[in-house]
């Protein structure tokens, strides 16, 4: 017997929230109709969001907010960033200046390097942290592993989270398409409050960046669901699965490109985007009795064998061993090479290189 749950993590927000109720867990959902935009620029009336880092995150949600008519500056350091947010029309010494200069100017500090450069550039951002001003993030990783990290804000500051649930470029791409319309979802918490206000402009910032639909979190959620993601289904697990199953076929005798659409193509370009419009019971619904027979078999023998497995992603995340390897290796200066070759070694694979013959005859 399933027990009715409800979680209201960010309880000033109630008021914004619509509710849909999974399996007896209701959980809210912000959908963007609930702020509307000139709601969110009173939010922020008189206050300047600062922007640390220029990657996907730092680049699109910064361009999103000005977009937005948002009063937004970036702090970067000279380099590779620099030269692009130059090339993006932002001004040297107008809305563009070094890091320290920024997060003294802004009032919000939206800190969006890398989170290994997040450690690195910590004490400049603490010490022009003062009571008044927020600072926000779009991953959990350096609040919620403080004891890696140092990364530890003043208790006068508030301490927000607006998490994306995709790359940065997609949440750009989709809200200038949509004519700022629609985006992709984000998952939103608060770290510190001191202000009071710090879950409304969560709400409101992370509409501002381009968000559709905005769910809640904690940081601690935020930061263990997103790991064990990337580390299973979303990317690991994919890499692991797909070569697994092309080289069995290659070890067989099957042909390069054989293998790869019965094992790439297929899924990506006919099966997945089924799932994604229709639905899992769909795509087996509409599928051959034979291949139906197999995958409900098959599916119940990869999930016991997969399940032990996420489950020790999942504690090593939670114990701290995974962002402990990330630090450890981000702080090696020959790590940035090793892991040009490390990623030119999966380019270099015959699954991915017949990749790129088939996709020439799409
Ligand atoms: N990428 C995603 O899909 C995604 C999705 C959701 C959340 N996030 C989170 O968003 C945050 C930003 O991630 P990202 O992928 O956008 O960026 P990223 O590629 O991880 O970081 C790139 C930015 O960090 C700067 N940087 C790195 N080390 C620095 C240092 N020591 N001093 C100054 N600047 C430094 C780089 O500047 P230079 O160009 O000068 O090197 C660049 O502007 C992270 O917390 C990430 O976990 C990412």
């Amino acid at each position: 017997m399933l027990h009715y749950l409800f979680v209201m993590l960010l309880k000033t927000l109630q008021p914004y929230a619509t509710f849909v109720s999974i399996n007896g867990y209701q959980e809210a959902i912000f959908k963007r109709s609930s702020l509307p935009r000139t709601k969110c620029h009173d939010i922020f009336r008189n206050r300047t969001i600062a922007t640390l880092g220029y990657g996907p995150q730092g680049r699109n949600q910064s361009l999103n907010l000005r977009d937005n008519g948002f009063n937004v500056i970036l702090g970067l350091r000279k380099g590779p960033s620099w030269s692009k947010a130059v090339s993006d029309g932002w001004s040297p010494g107008i809305d563009l200046f070094d890091t320290d200069e920024a997060t003294y100017k802004g009032d919000v500090i939206q800190y969006l390097l890398s989170d290994a450069g997040q450690i690195q550039m910590w004490p400049v951002v603490k010490r022009n942290l003062k009571q008044g001003k927020t600072l926000y993030f779009s991953h959990g990783f350096g609040i919620v592993f403080s004891d890696q990290t140092g990364i530890v804000p003043p208790a006068e500051v508030d301490v927000i989270l607006a998490a994306p649930k995709g790359p940065g470029g997609m949440l750009r791409d989709k809200y200038v398409k949509s004519n700022y319309a629609s985006g992709i979802n984000t998952s939103i918490a608060v770290h510190q409050n001191a202000s009071g206000n710090a879950e409304l402009d969560a709400l409101a910032l992370g509409f501002g960046i381009g968000s559709l639909n905005i769910f809640e979190t904690t940081f601690d959620r935020e930061v263990y669901s997103d790991l064990t993601g990337e580390r299973c289904v979303l990317m690991g697990m994919i890499q692991g699965a797909f070569k697994a199953q092309y080289d069995v076929l290659r070890s067989r005798g099957h042909s390069p490109i054989e293998a790869f659409n019965e094992t790439v193509e297929e899924a990506l370009v006919s099966l997945y985007p089924i799932i994604n419009e229709k639905g899992m019971d769909w795509m087996y619904k509409n599928c051959s009795t034979t291949a139906q027979r197999g995958a409900i078999d098959w599916s119940k023998h990869f999930y016991s064998l997969i399940r032990p497995s996420i489950e020790r992603c999942y504690d090593d995340v939670v114990n701290g061993k995974e962002t402990r390897r990330v630090i450890y290796c981000n702080k090696n200066p020959e790590y940035r090479r090793q892991l040009e070759n490390e990623l030119n070694q999966i380019d270099d694979q015959e699954i991915w290189k017949t990749a790129k013959i088939v996709r020439e005859l799409r």
